[in-house]
């Protein structure tokens, strides 16, 4: 298992480049499932999740091929179960139940385990297949769905925290094939969706609305193949303008989509950051002085909960006092008692954590979490002084794209060390 051993201290100075979204790809591969023909997919991120998902396809019998950033997928012949253990442990995989459900009209897949952010339960989306006629069971830590055929209807999809993202990704594949129209209202907004409706629609779908809280999906008899290119990796994007506001230094962040992060270029803003739109990129420095500002996350287009620890970090090193609000999952502050550690002040109270900004932080040995946790505290080890050891960064490689040697291109003295 490998572990970064970070110097920090160093301004983050040059240009890089961001690569294709986790968050779109893994419900795009899932819908290859819809059809017998070869899908085309490029600029697919080369991550665990995605040779992970490919794996969960190939379980099913879908023939899978990556070259460099090409992935090509054909779910010919499949059978309505995949591997229990690979699906289990990865929790994007749940959005292959509405596509098998469709093509198939019956799929059986193991029920997600929850995770450190949270319960995570998926009542919506088996809320909404059997709006669709679905009947579902779940036994032996699967959810065995079956339907004679399916019929599009209205449903609401909000939930205790609002909308959910692979909730709707879910319905909206079922959807696409079943018999009539169905309304999906309360349906999450963010680029991911609208990047796989695209998809959809090019595989011959007929999908409108995707981006608003109400999609209308009109069923068609069969859907064909098509090619593809995967939106850029917001998340990725906000990490590197984080990293290069709190080091102090200068980056150009090629392939960011600033009208993917209205929110988190506002709250920078806001902050004392200087961000400029350079066309395809966005330019991020560090302004004269960094202000405390709080943030409380939100469903899109409001600030997304998968960049709150990274943007933890900026306030733990600016003087104030910031209130980070956590709305969309009950547990996402694991990364608070090891930024504490190197010499963070928080303190939690309820879904707020209470930053005391300012205190200089010093390298030491910490552990990732989480996903987006290991980013932030990637972040932090940029910042301190000294040496920082960060263990467990399998986290980091699930969802960031040779993280390591983009920092290194910036100036980062950074290197992936073997654990011992
Ligand atoms: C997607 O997860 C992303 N994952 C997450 O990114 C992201 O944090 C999340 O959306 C929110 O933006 C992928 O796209 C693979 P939700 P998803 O269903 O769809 C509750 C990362 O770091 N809920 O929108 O699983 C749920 O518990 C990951 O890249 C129900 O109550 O999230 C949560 O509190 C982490 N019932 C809230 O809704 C349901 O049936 C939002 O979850 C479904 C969800």
């Amino acid at each position: 298992m490998d572990s970064l051993l970070i110097k920090g201290g160093t301004p983050l100075c040059g240009e890089v480049t961001i690569s294709g979204a986790k968050n779109a790809v893994l419900p795009i591969m899932a819908a290859t499932l819809l059809t017998a023909e070869k899908c085309i997919i490029h600029r697919v991120p080369d991550l665990s999740d995605v040779a992970f998902m490919g794996e969960i396809l190939k379980s099913i019998g879908a023939t899978v091929k990556i070259d460099g950033g090409t992935l090509e997928i054909q779910a010919a012949k499949i059978k309505g179960y995949g591997d229990y253990e690979l699906i289990r442990k990865m929790r994007g995989s749940i959005c292959i139940l509405g596509p098998l459900l469709a093509r198939l009209h019956k799929a059986k897949v193991s029920l997600p385990g929850g995770c450190v952010i949270g319960m995570r339960p998926i009542d919506l989306h088996l809320k909404g297949l059997e709006a669709l006629g679905a009947k579902i069971q779940i036994s032996e830590g699967y959810v065995i769905a079956q339907a004679k055929r399916l019929t599009g209807t209205d449903m609401f999809l909000g939930g205790r925290a609002g909308p959910t993202v692979l909730g709707t990704a879910n319905l909206m594949m079922a959807a696409t094939l079943a018999e009539g129209v169905t309304l999906i209202e309360s349906a999450a907004c963010e680029p991911e969706v609208v990047d796989l409706a695209n998809f959809l629609n090019a595989m011959g779908a007929k999908i409108s609305g995707a981006g608003s809280p109400t999609i209308t999906v009109t069923g068609v008899k069969e859907l064909h193949g098509a090619e593809h290119e995967v939106i850029p990796d917001r998340v990725e994007a906000a990490t590197f303008a984080i990293a290069a506001a709190a080091t102090g230094g200068e980056v150009q962040i090629h392939g960011a989509r600033a009208d993917h992060l209205h929110a988190v270029i506002d709250k920078l803003r806001e902050a004392g950051v200087k961000v400029e739109r350079t066309g395809p990129a966005i330019k991020v420095r560090r302004g004269s002085r960094l202000k405390s500002v709080d943030i409380t996350t939100l469903p899109y287009a409001g600030f997304p909960t998968d960049v709150q620890a990274q943007m933890m970090v900026l306030m733990a090193i600016t003087p104030g006092i910031s209130i980070i609000t956590e709305r969309i999952f009950e547990s996402r502050f694991m990364h608070v008692s090891e930024l504490a550690r190197l010499g963070a002040e928080i303190a939690l109270e309820g879904p707020s954590a209470i930053v005391k900004g300012g205190r200089p932080l010093s390298g030491a040995p910490i552990m990732a979490s989480d996903l987006r946790a290991s980013a932030a505290l990637v972040i932090a080890g940029l910042v301190a002084k000294g040496q920082t050891l960060v263990k467990r960064i399998y986290h980091l490689d699930r969802g960031y794209e040779n993280i390591d040697a983009k920092l290194k291109q910036l100036g980062a003295r950074i290197e992936r060390v073997a654990e011992t």
